[in-house]
């Protein structure tokens, strides 16, 4: 995917994302300060909030292939099954209970199975948030702060369930997270963002061993996360 000149005015934040490519079958991270925009360029790529202006290229990606898990959950009034398998209901796909207990298995909720969604943990909840997005099998998945509530042990799964993904049948990933160790091991590319814009872009192991931008030097040098060595 790739944008180009992407502005959007939203009160006195205006973004302006000048370049920025999103290789496909990649996990791509975009780490950036509070306020810098991430979430609205992903609303915008989600194609849930409108553009002033310039172009997005989706190289034949369809609003059915994207999914995105945001930053609060979006759970419906009834249970966790019938909230699950919602994606394929929408889409008209036969349901394969199997297939639905393999992603509940995998989120350590099968026995909440019948539960309020709404009665879940917050962490509960973005897991389930998490399985649904991916459950009808999308091509790009934006994943914005959606696994910031997890306790160590699940957020390690959440990343061996993308790792697994991608070592399987690889798909776009557009991962927006503070959390810095998250976006070291499981991301292919890091962007930087910064004031509306994306400012930089490297792997992982450039864009923290080696910052070449000044923005960046002083984003990482407030954080204590060293990953030398
Ligand atoms: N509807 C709106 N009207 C006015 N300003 C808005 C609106 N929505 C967002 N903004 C502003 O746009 C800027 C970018 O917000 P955005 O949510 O994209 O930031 P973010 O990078 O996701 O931050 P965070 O790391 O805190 O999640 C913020 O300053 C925000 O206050
Ligand atoms: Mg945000």
């Amino acid at each position: 995917m790739k944008i180009t000149d992407l502005k959007k005015q939203q009160g006195s934040f205006l973004l302006n994302v000048t370049g920025a490519t999103f290789e496909k079958g990649k996990v791509h991270g975009i780490i950036g300060s509070n306020g810098s925009g991430k979430t609205t360029l992903s609303k915008i790529i989600m194609g849930t909030l409108p553009y002033d202006s310039g172009n997005i290229d989706y190289e034949g990606l369809t609003p059915r292939d994207i999914t995105m898990t945001g930053q609060r959950p979006y759970l419906m009034h009834t249970n966790v099954y019938n909230n699950l398998v919602y994606p394929l209901k929408v889409r008209g796909e036969t349901i394969d209970e199997s297939y639905v207990d393999y992603w509940l298995e995998k989120a350590g909720l099968q026995d909440k199975k019948k539960q309020y969604a709404l009665s879940l943990s917050s962490g509960e909840q973005q897991k389930l948030s998490f399985i649904r997005a991916l459950i009808f099998r999308p091509k790009l998945v934006i994943v914005d702060e959606t696994l910031s509530n997890l306790d160590p042990d699940s957020a390690d799964l959440f990343e061996r369930l993308i790792l697994e993904q991608q070592a399987k049948d690889p798909i776009t990933w557009i991962t927006i997270s503070h959390q810095l160790v998250h976006i070291r091991k499981i991301c292919d590319m890091v962007h930087f963002m910064e004031k509306g814009n994306i400012i930089a872009k490297a792997t992982p192991r450039e864009m923290f061993e080696n910052p070449a931008h000044p923005s960046v030097i002083r984003y990482l040098a407030n954080t204590e996360v060293s990953f030398k060595g």
